[in-house]
């Protein structure tokens, strides 16, 4: 069987009891077997700021990018916060995109959850980055949509997922990740795929 895609997860909550961390830990489990998603924190990033990208910038930024450069693809997982995403999220953005000419984000293909206790399941968060997503040159796929609404409902007081409906909709979200991945990285022109080609600069 080949590598598992290595999908890099970002949640925009930094809070302990995030049903958006509820919501990732969920979609580990119920990502398909080619696929591997693990969390990055997330809030130990200082905000970005051009002063310090100098020859040595911030130990917690070289360790950021290099993780997102190794990574396969990204998932995105996000409140929204005044119709739009989180700042820790916005800085995230921002820190992969420079020093310019080196983003970590170009090309990377890309899906995003988002969730809110309200109806509309943050809709405008996730729209809001699919904007700067756009510019970052992240493929991100377009469907299915996932606007998790009443995300505080679905949860049990030990952050188990307990609607079975989400969860059939989750898994059917994360093996069509995994499906535009391979699309992606297959339409990239490189003979070898995108995926092989990161491996072997990884590698040597
Ligand atoms: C919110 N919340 C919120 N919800 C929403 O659906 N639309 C919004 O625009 C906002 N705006 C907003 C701003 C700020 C500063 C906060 C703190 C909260 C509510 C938000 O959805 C709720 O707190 C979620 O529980 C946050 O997600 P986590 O932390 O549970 O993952």
């Amino acid at each position: 069987m080949d590598k598992p895609i290595n999908v890099c997860g970002l949640v925009g909550s930094l809070r302990k009891a995030s049903f958006n961390g509820m919501l990732a830990n969920a979609l580990i489990s119920l990502a398909p077997p080619s696929m591997k998603l693990e969390i990055v924190e997330i809030g130990q990033l200082p905000l970005y700021n051009e002063d310090l990208e100098t020859a040595s910038p911030p130990a917690q930024w070289t360790m950021f990018r290099r993780r997102v450069k190794a990574a396969d693809a990204v998932l995105f997982v996000t409140p929204e916060y005044n119709r739009s995403v989180p700042a820790a999220l916005k800085n995230v953005l921002d820190v992969g995109s420079r020093p310019y000419g080196s983003s970590v984000w170009d090309r990377k293909p890309g899906a995003i959850v988002s969730a809110s206790p309200g109806a509309i399941g943050a809709f405008g968060a996730n729209h809001h980055l699919r904007q700067s997503l756009v510019f970052l040159n992240v493929p991100t796929m377009q469907q299915p949509e996932a606007y998790i609404g009443h995300v505080d409902k679905l949860f049990d007081e030990h952050g188990k997922l307990m609607s079975d409906g989400t969860g059939k909709f989750l898994r059917e979200f994360m093996q069509a990740f995994a499906n535009w991945v391979e699309r992606v990285d297959r339409g990239a022109g490189a003979s070898d795929g995108l995926r092989q080609v990161r491996a072997s600069a990884a590698s040597g």
